[in-house]
């Protein structure tokens, strides 16, 4: 049984600078509610520019999601995939576009969970599993913000659906790769959110623990929860995901995979660094675009 006020709250008061305090504090989670505007689409971006310092990181992305679909955003380093993510997550303002999450301004979503590329997580912040779990509750508790037992619950059947009841008092900072993305997840079940973005979730991870988080995301499907996934593996993206998004600064194409797999995009996307090669009936695509941990140098497309 998990209970007790969450440890995070102490460390805060320590006034740890942490990264993921940062990151998950200031999430959407942490954020006023709003209703969903009638006859509106889960996701619209409309003609969305991010600049660094005057330098474009997307440029005129458009797009809609539909409620309960799974979306793989696939493009070369640099392509802008965790950009696009954080301007939807609302911690970083357009250039120019607009967002809407069900007819409002992304701030203002309580729906929407963030989760970050994990070179980006301060992982040695002193919170266990039950604690980042409860960060998700965060928006939803009363003007006191002190944990009901409705709260508790949440998290205890979030954990259990991730499988990690057994590691819920566990120190972040001694988990797999796996573990984490998997208290990732519960995080996102316990916020009840009906958007999760997740930045290379798969990335470093051996297969086993890529399958569960795929069943995992399968399972968040099944309730209605629409995820983007940011990768590297296109062989993944095709066979597993309901739509494919391939960005390269421009949102290249976006469609099935047969759609927007298409020798001439993989190219334009990957350039010199993809090799197209015809084995029998099918286009083979060796990539030695590199991700950011354990890449593996090639991907088969069938
Ligand atoms: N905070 C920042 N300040 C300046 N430039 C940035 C910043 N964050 C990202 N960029 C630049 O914006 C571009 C897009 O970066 P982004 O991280 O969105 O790409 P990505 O597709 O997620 O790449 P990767 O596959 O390597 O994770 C890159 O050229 C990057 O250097
Ligand atoms: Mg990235």
């Amino acid at each position: 049984m998990i209970q007790g006020r969450p440890s995070t709250a102490r460390a805060g008061r320590r006034g740890a600078e942490s990264t993921l305090l940062r990151t998950l504090w200031k999430s959407p989670s942490a954020r006023r509610r709003d209703a969903h505007r009638p006859g509106t689409s889960i996701l619209e971006v409309s003609g969305l520019t991010v600049r660094y310092d005057g330098r474009l990181a997307l440029d005129d992305v458009s797009f809609q999601l539909k409620a309960g679909e799974l979306v793989a955003v696939v493009g070369p380093n640099a392509g802008g995939k965790s950009t696009l993510f954080k301007v939807i997550a609302g911690v970083l303002q357009p250039s120019q576009g607009q967002i809407h999450v069900y007819g409002h301004e992304p701030g203002g979503h309580i729906c929407i969970a963030y989760v970050p590329q994990r070179s980006q997580v301060d992982w040695t912040f002193p919170a266990n599993v039950a604690d980042v779990v409860m960060m998700g509750r965060i928006g939803r508790m009363g003007l006191l913000g002190w944990p009901q037992s409705r709260d508790w619950e949440m998290v205890r059947g979030s954990i259990e659906v991730v499988g990690l009841a057994e590691l819920a008092r566990r120190p972040i900072d001694q988990l797999s790769g796996g573990q984490q993305q998997r208290m990732f997840i519960a995080r996102a079940l316990a916020q009840e959110a009906e958007l999760m973005l997740m930045d290379e979730p798969l990335t470093g991870l051996d297969v086993t623990s890529q399958q569960d988080i795929l069943a995992i995301l399968g399972q968040l499907r099944e309730r209605g929860v629409t995820v983007m996934v940011a990768m590297h593996d296109l062989k993944l993206a095709a066979e597993r995901f309901d739509r494919v998004m391939l960005l390269k600064r421009r949102l290249l194409a976006m469609g099935s995979s047969e759609q927007v797999f298409t020798p001439d995009r993989l190219v334009e996307a990957y350039g010199g660094h993809l090799r197209l090669v015809q084995a029998g009936e099918e286009m083979l695509a060796v990539s030695d675009t590199c991700c950011e941990e354990g890449a593996e140098p090639g991907e088969r497309l069938a």
